[in-house]
Formats: C-alpha cells, structure tokens, sequence
C-alpha cells in the first residue's frame, strides 16, 4: 500500500503492462469496468486482498467477486450448471455476477470469499479490463473502488478522491457506460437476484426462462442473502430523500424527464443516461453538502436498479454519516 499519491495510467500497451505489474506485486490497482471501477488485486495473494479490505475499510465478512476474462478461465473455479452456462452465453462478458458454489483445489485467497462455500465471478466487457485481465493472466479479486458504504466510483477521479492514497495506481478510461454495478444472479440452488444491477432483471428471466426468486428489490431490502447488501450502502454525507415530487427549502433537486431541478438524471426520461449518471451526479450533488431530493424513478428495466441504490443512499446510517 502507498501514502504517495497514485500515478494515473492510461489503457495503452505501456500502462496496461504497468497495471499489471503492479497487480503481480500484489500492489492494488484501480481499474475500470464497463460498471464501475473495481479496486483490484492478485485474488490468490492472500496480503494483497487483505490490503481491499483495509484500503476500502471493509467489514471482513463482505466477500469479493473474482473477475477474469472469459467463460473458460471462469470456469476453472466453480461447478458449472446448464443455468450458468446460459447466462454466461448470453450476458459474458458483461454486467452479470454469477454466485456459483466453488470448487475443490483452488488457489484462491480465502478472504476473497470471507469463507463462504461459493465464488462470485464475472467476465467484464471494457476493452481496459479485458486487457488487464489477458496481461496479468490471473484471478483479479475486486469491490467497487470507494470507501466502504460510499458512491461508487464511475470516473478515475471519483477513484482517486476517495482511495488516492491507498492504491499503486489508476487505470483512468473515461467514464463508465453503464453507471451501476453487475447485476449478481446466485446459481447455488433455485436461482435468484442477489442484487439489481446493470442487467436488467426481464433480460435475465428471459434467457433463463424461469422468474428469478427475488430476495433485493427496492420497496423490501431487508432480506437480503448476498453479504454485501448491508442497507445503507452508497451513502452520500448528506441526507437523501426519494420520490420527491419538489425539492423542500434548503435541498438539492436531482430530476428524471423534463422538470426543473438542480441535476437530471435524464431529461428524456432514458433509464440507460439515468443509470449511467447516477453516481456521478450523487457525487456532484453530494459535494454540495446539502440534503439531496430525488424525483421519482420508473421501476422497470435498469430503473429497477437505480431505485435499489437509491434506497440504500436514503436509509438510515447512523455510523455513515461522517464522511471516512
Ligand atoms: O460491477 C460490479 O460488480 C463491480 C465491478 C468492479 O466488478 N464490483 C462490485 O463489487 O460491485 P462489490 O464488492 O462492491 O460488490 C460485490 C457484492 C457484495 O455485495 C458481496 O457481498 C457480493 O457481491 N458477493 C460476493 N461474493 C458473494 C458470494 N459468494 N455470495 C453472495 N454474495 C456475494
Ligand atoms: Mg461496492
């Protein structure tokens, strides 16, 4: 881990190799998915992991999900089912978390699952971090690259505002298209939505063919079985209040469709410009350090997501509300 503020890379041939090198040394690199950016590290080098932990300030219970770059190297670490294999057809690389149970003689890092009998993996589709993942040829262990219970990050400057100090480096490609994170779907038993994500859940049920069992959804996230689905989650420092048809005295305003307010979403009413702003804008608007009102969000589609996150950054925090 460094105290010196982390060098930026860029996603040609030299910073690509230079990422990862830095992973290989079990250093930690911030790089950027289609998603999110993720806080990566070497998930079979068990002091690099601890150091997620550590930089993130994350309870270790909070398991990890193991990127690679394509469905055969996923393979190789989890029991594959005919379910597996028709979402990674379908959505790999791309979106999708699959929470699979793991199998025997892996050489991962036991604290990237916090002991738990099951793997989450993706395959991620940013062209960076296909090309990190083909360089470093390994597991990649990585959250979302912001303090514990925070914004997630969609831009390297959210990475670097939040973990600059605490990293080897930054892969900085721009913002994020998608804007939210992977949808995960567990496979360990009847299938089900373990969080909302950048898939949507009609394009999941419908290469599977069957209505996923739903235990995240935005009115109810209390019975939640992914660990990380702690209730407050992508906190801003202020309070934040959905579903508000007008801003009340002293409140910032975020809109969806044509309204007057402070930031939109996505003045067309499009969930895709929505999900993908969503962090950015709670970010900006957070930075005001007002209490934030958002205008209501369909629920279809990514909405349904963008209401998932939502809901967390409203509910109550009471050890959040200091920023760390
Ligand atoms: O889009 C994403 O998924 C981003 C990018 C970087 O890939 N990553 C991300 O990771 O959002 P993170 O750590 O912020 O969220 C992962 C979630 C956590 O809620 C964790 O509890 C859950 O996945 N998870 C990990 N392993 C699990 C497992 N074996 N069973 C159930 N949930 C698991
Ligand atoms: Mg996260």
């Amino acid at each position: 881990m460094t105290t010196s503020p982390s060098p930026t890379l860029y996603p040609d041939a030299e910073g690509i190799a230079q990422a990862a090198a830095f992973l290989r040394a079990g250093q930690l690199v911030a790089f950027p998915t289609e998603t999110v950016y993720g806080l990566g590290a070497d998930a079979c080098n068990g002091e690099a992991v601890a150091a997620i932990y550590a930089a993130k300030g994350r309870p270790s219970f909070n398991p990890l999900i193991v990127h690679l770059p394509s469905v055969q190297a996923a393979q190789r670490y989890v029991i594959w089912t005919d379910d597996a294999d028709r979402l990674a057809q379908a959505f790999w690389p791309g979106p999708l978390t699959l929470v699979l149970p793991l199998r025997e003689g892996h050489d991962l890092s036991s604290l990237v699952t916090a002991g738990l009998s099951t793997l989450a993996l993706r395959v991620p589709e940013k062209a960076s971090a296909q090309a990190l993942l083909e360089a470093f040829g390994g597991p990649v262990a990585a959250p979302s690259a912001n303090p514990s219970g925070k914004i997630s990050p969609t831009t390297a400057q959210h990475v670097l505002d939040g973990l600059g100090n605490k990293i080897a480096a930054v892969l900085d490609d721009g913002p994020c298209s998608v804007g939210v994170e992977s949808t995960i779907v567990g496979l360990d038993g009847t299938p089900a939505l373990l969080r909302a994500g950048g898939l949507p859940l009609e394009a999941l049920e419908a290469a599977l063919g069957t209505p996923l069992e739903r235990t995240s959804t935005p009115e109810s996230h209390t019975g939640i079985t992914a660990p990380g689905q702690l209730q407050s989650h992508y906190a801003p420092k202020a309070p934040l209040r959905m579903n508000a048809d007008n801003p009340r005295s002293g409140e910032v305003f975020l809109g969806f469709g044509p309204m007057a307010c402070d930031e939109n979403l996505s003045e067309s009413g499009d969930l895709h410009e929505a999900a993908a702003r969503l962090f950015e804008l709670l970010h900006k608007l957070d930075a005001r350090g007002q209490p934030i009102a958002v205008a209501p969000v369909p629920t279809h589609g990514l909405g349904f997501a963008i209401n998932d996150r939502l809901a967390r950054a409203a509910a109550p925090r009471p050890e959040n509300r200091q920023p760390t």
